[in-house]
């Protein structure tokens, strides 16, 4: 069983110095690749920047942009039976990455402020959903949501053709971004919902990989 999981944030540089990034620990990702490697998976681990140490007895490629993220998991995609898409990928990153400094003296002219221009990045889960599967390849993604948590998520599920999301509300307190346990709503493309309660992200991850093992024995039955 190959298990190929992305993890923690994106960095996207406006120039040397400066980045666009979010509060992603990275935490619940690895703690989906430690859990798939329990059950005797072999996992690539697709990580942004984390303070968290590569996990032992997984393959952690560490990327920084969207844009080398989209690469690693595009490369390895067609091998992978289960696809878990945990990172907080960047949606937009700046039109153009300045050479040099930005000078806040070369900056806004006579009047104060800047206008950072951003383009789209690359939708790694919509274009892997849209993309013809290995067989039985499931695919995960993750919802992090301030509001209309579940509709939300139900969007993104059908928009980029995933099988199962996972939607955590980030504003509430022991969820989502940094945090050591997590509370989250498992919506599939059945339209089948869970709601497990507040956990660990250890617990967590077990649950959804049960889950995801679960589509799989569906799709290649179903196949
Ligand atoms: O659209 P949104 O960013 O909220 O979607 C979240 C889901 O899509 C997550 O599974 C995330 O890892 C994935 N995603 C991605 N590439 C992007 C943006 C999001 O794979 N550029």
């Amino acid at each position: 069983m190959n298990v190929l999981i992305t993890a923690g944030p994106t960095r996207e540089w406006m120039d040397p110095v400066r980045f666009i990034s979010n509060p992603s620990s990275g935490k619940m990702g690895y703690a989906l690749a430690e859990a798939a490697r329990e059950a005797g998976a072999r996992v690539t681990l697709v990580s942004g920047p984390t303070a968290l140490p590569s996990p032992r007895g997984i393959e952690t490629i560490r990327v920084e942009t969207a844009a080398e993220m989209a690469r690693e998991v595009f490369l390895r995609a067609k091998r992978a039976d289960i696809i878990i898409l945990c990172a907080a990928v960047a949606d937009w990153t700046p039109a153009r990455r300045a050479r040099q400094k930005i000078k806040k003296s070369e900056v806004g002219g006579r009047r104060p402020g800047f206008t950072l221009r951003l383009k789209p990045t690359v939708d790694i889960a919509a274009v892997l959903g849209r993309k013809r599967r290995r067989r039985g390849q499931v695919l995960v993604g993750f919802a992090a949501e301030t509001r209309r948590v579940e509709a939300n998520a139900r969007g993104k599920l059908e928009r980029k053709k995933l099988d199962l999301i996972v939607a955590n509300d980030v504003s509430e307190a022991g969820a989502g971004f940094g945090v050591d346990t997590n509370k989250v709503i498992l919506i599939d493309r059945h339209g089948r919902v869970e709601r497990p309660p507040r956990a660990s992200k250890q617990t967590l991850a077990r649950k959804i990989l049960r889950r995801a093992w679960k589509m799989r024995e569906e799709l290649l039955e179903a196949q």
